[in-house]
């Protein structure tokens, strides 16, 4: 009897683990005590509605542009439609300017949402603080955020990764630590699932709108960018609610449109020595698709001289050795990850898993259904793949792990957390993930990034677990 060599290979590679030999990465000892995940009831003071007529209420801004001279400014008001205008004006000036923008609603089945403005503000100085105000003619609130510097190969930049947030106690203790933590994000990758409305009965969009208040004390003041995850499907054809997206793209807009995106759910923006590129792991994504048709010229476009940090963010990991979700991303794998070597990105941010895991530089791209070659190897041009769904929501940690710890996987926690990721020049950027139960400054897990256009040899990276 002969044994094909893919057999052979595995049980080489099985046995090898079993003996100690393959080094499959680090499993934390860090056990986190099993506490049940519960929402915060609706009168906990984070969802508090700004008093006031007509108040505005769930501010939150993102990019407004392709290149960080625009900002999206978005709020509810319940009262009335009121203005949809905001006023905004620099640090240094204390002339007013005026952006126009409009309003919609929507209803969810029961629900019928508040006023939702959206207005964007264009032609900003790059590296400036400027401050804003929204709710003209009844009770205003001014807030301010700070643009972006020049698009440019060598600038600093530092950005939070959050995940899978929702809104429970964990949610709130994620977001406070993000907040105190002395890194001092600038803008958040936020890599989908925000508000978990859709855990409860007919989806309860009321559920959106404390999230809206929730975040709004961090989304107010630096721009979060979206990846939509699978919790802003809302649908429910057993209510009548058959459109995918319904909630979420009413209340959260992007501007993909300047990246020639056709749909807010795969778009791409510049933010100061980065690249990033949002992906839909819940759009048609194969052959022929319109997101595989803007992806494919999409990549071509990114001038590693310009913007050498190419990240992506999705929500369904790749690489992922947890039992939850397992296997879900394989399909997308499958069809992007030559791309993702190909053009060497430096990292992906994921989510979906309520944990947190980072592989080492893999890819799994020899495969061709009849070579048996299908387990990932090591390689220097493949990204980083970061699972980050550990921002505390209402369904509890993913505690159970595939065993024995698989080789791509460099090192993995059941944990709460978000992460930092801070780039310091074209070559070098610094990653520390923060797990909820240290203190705000404490690495539980860190990664020194040798970017893999300038850097692509070298990767003598240094890590602690
Ligand atoms: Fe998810």
């Amino acid at each position: 009897m002969v044994f094909p060599l893919f057999c052979v290979v595995g049980l080489l590679v099985l046995l090898m683990n079993e003996v100690g030999l393959c080094n499959g990465g680090t499993t934390s000892g860090f056990v986190r005590p099993l506490e049940k995940t519960v929402d915060m009831p609706l009168h906990s003071d984070v969802f508090l509605a700004p008093p006031g007529y007509n108040a505005p209420q769930q501010v939150h801004i993102t990019q407004g542009d392709h290149v960080g001279k625009g900002v999206i400014v978005s709020w509810v008001t319940m009262d009335e439609p009121g203005s949809s205008t905001v006023l905004y004006w620099s640090e240094n000036s204390s002339y007013k300017n005026k952006a126009k923008g409009n309003f919609v609603t929507y209803k969810f089945y029961n629900y019928t949402s508040g006023y939702i403005h959206h207005c964007t503000i264009k032609k900003l100085k790059f590296n400036t603080k400027y401050y804003y105000e929204v709710g003209i003619e009844h009770t205003t609130r001014t807030f301010w955020f700070t643009t972006p510097p020049e698009v440019g190969p060598d600038v600093p930049y530092t950005f939070g990764l959050i995940g899978d947030l929702g809104q429970t106690y964990d949610s709130n203790k994620t977001l406070t630590h993000y907040e105190l933590n002395p890194a001092t994000g600038k803008t958040v990758l936020f890599v989908g699932d925000l508000s978990y409305a859709d855990n409860y009965p007919n989806h309860d969009n009321v559920r959106w709108d404390t999230w809206g208040r929730f975040v709004e004390r961090s989304v107010a003041y630096q721009p979060w960018i979206w990846t939509a995850g699978n919790h802003e499907i809302d649908f429910a054809p057993e209510i009548g609610e058959t459109k995918p997206f319904k909630p979420y793209t009413h209340r959260y807009r992007v501007p993909y449109k300047a990246s020639d995106s056709t749909a807010p759910f795969w778009y791409s923006i510049k933010r100061a020595s980065a690249y990033i590129i949002v992906l839909s792991s819940y759009s048609a994504y194969g052959k022929y698709t319109p997101q595989n048709q803007w992806f494919e010229a999409e990549l071509p476009k990114v001038n590693r001289s310009e913007t050498p940090w190419l990240i992506v963010l999705m929500h369904s990991p790749w690489y992922n050795s947890y039992d939850y979700h397992y296997m879900e991303g394989e399909t997308m794998r499958v069809m992007y990850e030559p791309w993702f070597v190909q053009y060497k990105v430096d990292v992906v941010f994921a989510g979906h898993v309520h944990a947190y895991e980072r592989s080492e530089r893999v890819s799994n791209v020899a495969y061709n259904i009849v070579n048996g070659i299908c387990i990932p190897v090591r390689n220097q041009s493949a990204p980083v793949y970061i699972t980050i769904g550990d921002g505390g929501n209402i369904e509890g940690l993913a505690t159970s792990m595939t065993e024995p710890q698989p080789n791509y996987s460099a090192f993995r926690e059941a944990s709460f957390g978000h992460a930092i990721f801070d780039i310091k020049n074209r070559t070098h950027a610094y990653y520390g993930w923060h797990r909820n139960h240290d203190g705000y400054a404490v690495e539980a897990d860190s990664l020194w990034f040798f970017n893999r256009y300038w850097h692509p040899v070298d990767d003598s990276t240094t890590t602690q677990g």
